[in-house]
């Protein structure tokens, strides 16, 4: 199973570009085309929050037409540029969203992985919360299923990361949410967005990770007063997420855009493994 993640998607109203500067549709649309290019297609896409720039309306309808030619299940999560109630009014068809009550999370069980979706949101606020009603259902989600392998997404990383400006508005609840992932050795990964970087760390007894945007990226400054965080243009990129049963799950960065190749690998004479295979046992043994 391939578990693709593409996050922060900052979608805007038709024609207008994120911070007068990003064409984050048109980004957008190129990680859609990027994914249905792939000779071996996903399984299933996760959309890790900031999934519009300011949650309005007619962004999540531009979302939902950006994400259209994706043929594969697609399950989203909101982030803190996100508004639930106009998200819902318009995905609240796919069916997997809950009809009603304050959170949009949910358990996919239709795949070899199962899939938690996490609601981090505090509306008006930056940061995000694993509030004790949240903390009560993700356990009680877990509990469920104990031996099933696990994947969670959440938009706001609930561990800190160094980039000190984002870690003020992370997902604050992160130590109690810990203290339950810990119990579950089955949690494969935990997905997050928000910090528009490539960042792994060792979280709860399992691998927690940010996955890079679509769109902009965070400028990488690790210094402990980088305020204010800084977005920069390095390149556009989404996760695949594998999973086999008998290697559990692998990550792989993927660069939206023409980097150049792919290229073959010709040996060039001084390669010290060259013609290896035509070497005289002799040679060889000298
Ligand atoms: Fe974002
Ligand atoms: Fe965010």
């Amino acid at each position: 199973m391939i578990i693709a993640q593409i996050t922060d998607l900052h979608v805007r109203p038709p024609g207008r570009f994120a911070y007068d500067r990003v064409n984050t549709n048109a980004m957008l649309k190129a990680a859609v085309d990027a994914l249905m290019r792939l000779e071996r297609r996903p399984d299933v896409v996760l959309a890790s929050g900031d999934l519009t720039d300011c949650g309005l309306a007619d962004e999540y309808v531009a979302l939902r037409e950006l994400l259209a030619p994706l043929s594969m299940p697609v399950y989203l999560v909101p982030g803190n540029h996100d508004r639930r109630e106009n998200m819902r009014a318009v995905f609240q068809a796919d069916g997997y969203l809950p009809a009603d009550g304050e959170f949009l999370h949910y358990v996919i069980d239709d795949h070899p992985v199962r899939l938690i979706g996490l609601d981090t949101v505090v509306p008006g606020e930056g940061h995000g919360l694993m509030c004790l009603r949240r903390l009560n259902w993700l356990e009680t989600q877990l509990a469920r299923a104990p031996g099933e392998p696990t994947v969670i997404f959440m938009h706001h990383p609930p561990f800190l990361t160094g980039l000190a400006d984002m870690d003020r508005i992370n997902c604050r609840g992160g130590d109690s949410m810990a203290d339950i992932v810990a119990r579950f050795p089955n949690v494969e990964r935990v997905l997050c967005g928000h910090h528009h970087r490539p960042i792994q760390a060792r979280w709860a007894g399992t691998l927690a990770s940010v996955s890079p945007s679509t769109a902009h990226q965070v400028a990488l400054d690790l210094k402990p007063d980088n305020s204010p965080t800084m977005f920069n243009l390095e390149p556009p990129a989404y996760q695949l997420h594998v999973w086999s049963p008998y290697s559990g799950l692998v990550s792989h960065t993927a660069y939206v855009g023409d980097y150049g190749g792919p290229y073959p690998f010709v040996l060039d004479p001084d390669y010290p493994g060259h013609g290896a295979d035509n070497a005289a046992p002799a040679e060889a043994a000298e």
